[in-house]
């Protein structure tokens, strides 16, 4: 169809000589007035000269077409966009945090370290473990914290011959990488068939050149590991240390503290389970915690309360050193606080009630059309495996794209690779009852036309600004303009 409304141009190519919004008269000093003339521009800027109805028509298009937790469900298993309060983003832009300056004496930012300490504190309350510290920036960065922390409490006993972090299959991807990243040989061991580590498996894989077992918890299946308690002794004998993935702690929170099961080194992602926003790459915020024999060796500085006064303190001559410039992603944390503050001890449970819910409700809603992989009851994300022999031919990329004609966003797929043909929804403590009945509405929509026109299916999606693309030459040969 022909374009009219030339949609897809660049502002810049939208862009005409002396075209403005509202100007006032100049008011302020100019540039000109009291910088050298050395430091002035001689050109003008090459910058898209519109009017505002250009300016704001452009952005408010942009901003239409992305996808949001704004605009509808999005139950991307395993990196879930979660509620992110808009009262929390107004707190956490108060001028009094977002203005303080990276330099500002620790007098006068009192108020944003004590936040800081009592979103450790915070943190310390709900895994159990002895400290915590908020520096990290990510959940990956909390990883790389933890195992380096890991390596400096191995080497002040001297055990320098432990060069291996054990890994089982369910982990996420970041596990292995983190290993591998700090150095360390990864030691991969397969599932049991219930979608949890195989005890011989890592009987087997123990030794004492083992550093870490690293265990993503809830597992990427969607799984508590119901053997916890024996793994962390069998991991303990061995000399080794228990790290936990703890970035879906949504699906624990206030039911279980990962020091009661053993867990020496954890992080957290704020940006998953505590209301800060997920994707786009950033920022984010990874805490890590450790149990008291392995807390010394946690990043410095931290923030400490002395008679009422806030400090960072960096006197920690055992410890890995700086992870990160400054202290943690200040606003981030903010976010986390206020999550962690909305609850108390006998609320906070209610979280990873609805996470586990929700996620069991749209497992047992969509059983005998489309099965979960393990027929058992999940944790906060539930995986599902479509057969194509079964599907008339329809794979499980088929039934995600046909769910972008029905408004919704697809979930994972593909992820975790143990499970053939995955598809893995994360629905979120914080989705309502008729959400999740629209969203199974659409899938059960979907099974029938895998019985009755597959073809529909197959080449979907079919109301989208793209159809279905050439996805070898769209990875081979890129065009990304529309
Ligand atoms: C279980 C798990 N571990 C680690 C990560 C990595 O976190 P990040 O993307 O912040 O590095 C994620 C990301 O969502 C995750 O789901």
């Amino acid at each position: 169809m022909e374009e009219i409304l030339k949609h897809s141009e660049l502002s810049i190519e939208k862009s005409r000589p002396g075209r403005r919004g509202v100007q006032f008269e100049k008011t302020q000093k100019h540039a000109a007035d009291y910088l050298p003339s050395s430091y002035l521009r001689t050109q003008e800027p090459n910058l898209p000269q519109l009017s505002e109805f250009d300016t704001v028509r452009h952005f408010t298009r942009l901003s239409q077409l992305n996808y949001s937790l704004d605009a509808q469900f999005y139950p991307l298993g395993s990196c879930t966009m979660k509620y992110n309060p808009k009262a929390y983003d107004v707190l956490s832009v108060l001028p009094q945090f977002a203005s303080a300056h990276p330099f500002a004496p620790q007098s006068a930012i009192q108020g944003t370290l004590k936040a800081l300490y009592e979103l450790q504190e915070g943190l310390k309350a709900i895994t159990g473990l002895a400290a915590f510290t908020v520096q990290p920036a990510a959940g990956a960065h909390g990883e790389l914290t933890g195992i380096l922390t890991v390596r400096a409490y191995h080497d002040s006993r001297n055990d320098l011959k432990r060069t291996e972090v054990i890994v089982p299959d369910t982990a996420h991807g970041t596990n292995p990488a983190t290993a591998n990243m700090a150095g360390y040989t990864v030691v991969n061991i397969k599932s049991g068939a219930d979608g949890c580590v195989d005890l011989e498996a890592l009987q087997d894989a123990l030794s004492d050149k083992t550093a870490a077992v690293m265990l993503t918890i809830p597992n990427t299946v969607g799984l508590f590991e119901k053997n916890i308690r024996q793994i962390a002794e069998m991991v303990h004998k061995a000399g080794a240390l228990l790290y936990m993935d703890g970035a879906n702690f949504n699906a624990l929170i206030g039911l279980a503290k990962p020091a009661d099961f053993g867990v020496d080194v954890m992080h957290l992602n704020l940006h998953k389970t505590f209301a800060a926003p997920h994707g786009g790459g950033g920022p984010g915020s990874g805490p890590v915690g450790a149990a008291a024999h392995v807390a010394k060796f946690l990043p410095k500085p931290f923030v400490v309360c002395e008679n009422g006064v806030y400090k960072l303190e960096a006197d920690r001559t055992e410890s890995i050193g700086k992870m990160k410039a400054f202290y943690g992603n200040a606003a981030v944390c903010l976010r986390g606080l206020c999550y962690l503050k909305q609850f108390d001890g006998n609320t906070l449970k209610t979280i990873a009630e609805n996470a586990i819910l929700n996620a069991n409700y749209v497992r047992a809603k969509l059983k005998g059309k489309f099965n979960a992989f393990f027929d058992t009851n999940c944790m906060h994300e539930c995986v599902l495996s479509i057969d194509p022999h079964a599907m008339n031919g329809v794979h499980t990329s088929d039934v995600a794209k046909r769910l972008l004609d029905y408004g919704f966003y697809a979930p994972t797929i593909y992820f975790p690779l143990i499970v053939p043909e995955a598809l893995m929804i994360e629905p979120t403590e914080t989705e309502s009852k008729e959400m999740l009945d629209a969203f199974v509405r659409a899938l059960e929509k979907i099974y029938e036309e895998i019985q009755t026109t597959p073809d529909v299916v197959k080449a979907a999606p079919h109301t989208q600004c793209v159809e279905r693309i050439d996805e070898v030459s769209a990875a081979r040969q890129p065009n990304l303009r529309w």
